[in-house]
């Protein structure tokens, strides 16, 4: 499918880097970015990486109109002996091609994705920051581009690649966050793009998010679209919980995201033979958990996030404490074996990681 070259233009223009302590999430760009283009009847072509820059639409273009997009989020860190890991991206590029079958974008081929990946952080390997608890995070999406107003799939598009150091998604670090258990608003029906990763299903939920900020969450737990009764996902993660020694997840149910970090964590728990079982879980069943005293532990995943320790949920105005507040120890426990494993300071029995 692509058997053309990738011109690289560098930039002439290298910009400072930032200060590795202040790093955040996201706000941060290097210098290249990588490009490709999509006609109809010409397929991808014109592969390039070029000086990170703006770029230039019609205000008609469909992407401004009717949101037919798909993204990615994976991360790359430099290890001690300065050598450069990605985590999983083969798996990455399948989902964004599982996506793109969702909202109807022309397959990518996931090798070659791969290949621009690498060459365009070869290019950038000096951005990659090496302090503790950073990374580089990698934002491969695909916009549609044609100028036309009527509801049908776009005819050209431009899948690009940009990178971004960075520190922890939030501000709470690895310190556990407080989340709200939405009520009124859903993310996603069976049926529906749910378990795509398009950017409406993250427009769709800031309404929900801002509110419970406006409270001092950190994020909302969805509930499904039909009962308003089982759990789902946290806006940018999924979730875990240990109950009287047992870890549960939501299943794959057709409307949550299928994360990577996701599939890593229940791995490295069978692994340990730590019992993990994906099912229906309902809101209820938490909150009695926790009234037992049997709610050990629960915790976010996701590729931003890692792992992130929830300390609280509020659920119909009641509090629902998780470990007084604190990090738990297979959180804590899987954390630390997950990171170690991704830059390179603790064996990587899966062979998930793949040198640039
Ligand atoms: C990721 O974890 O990479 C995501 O895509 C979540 C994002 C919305 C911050």
């Amino acid at each position: 499918m692509q058997n053309e070259q990738i011109q690289i233009t560098l930039t002439s223009t290298k910009k400072p880097k930032p200060d590795p302590s202040k790093l955040g999430f996201g706000h941060v760009f290097t210098d290249h970015m990588f490009m490709m283009d999509y006609h109809e009847g010409q397929g991808w072509h014109d592969a390039r990486i070029v000086p990170y820059q703006s770029i230039s639409l019609e205000p008609a273009a469909m992407i401004f109109h009717y949101g037919q997009s798909v993204f990615e989020g994976l991360k790359a860190y430099l290890t001690k002996e300065e050598e450069v890991l990605l985590f999983r991206p083969d798996r990455n590029f399948k989902r964004l091609n599982q996506s793109n079958d969702r909202l109807c974008i022309p397959e990518i081929d996931e090798q070659f994705a791969l290949e621009a990946l690498k060459k365009l952080i070869s290019i950038d390997r000096d951005w990659i920051p090496a302090a503790e608890g950073t990374s580089l995070y990698i934002r491969p999406f695909i916009i549609s581009t044609e100028p036309y107003l009527g509801v049908a799939p776009s005819k050209s598009y431009q899948f690009m690649i940009i990178l971004s150091p960075v520190g922890s998604y939030y501000k709470e670090g690895i310190n556990p966050v407080k989340i709200a258990v939405e009520r009124q608003y859903v993310r996603a029906v069976a049926g529906g793009t749910g378990n795509a990763k398009t950017g409406g299903n993250y427009a769709s939920s800031l309404k929900a998010q801002e509110i419970a900020e406006k409270i001092g969450y950190s994020q909302v737990l969805w509930l499904d679209g039909k009962e308003n009764k089982y759990i789902e996902e946290v806006g940018s993660m999924n979730i875990f919980f240990k109950i009287n020694g047992e870890v549960v997840t939501p299943d794959l149910n057709g409307s949550i995201l299928e994360g990577v970090t996701r599939n890593s964590i229940i791995q490295l728990l069978k692994h340990w033979n730590i019992p993990v079982i994906e099912r229906r879980i309902s809101i209820e069943e938490i909150q009695q958990a926790c009234h037992d005293g049997l709610l050990e532990e629960a915790f976010g995943t996701g590729t931003a996030a890692v792992i992130s320790p929830i300390g609280e949920f509020l659920w119909q105005n009641e509090k629902l404490p998780v470990q007084d507040g604190k990090i738990g120890k297979l959180t804590r426990e899987l954390y630390d074996t997950l990171t170690g494993i991704q830059n390179g300071t603790k064996p990587d029995p899966f062979d998930w990681c793949v040198k640039l």
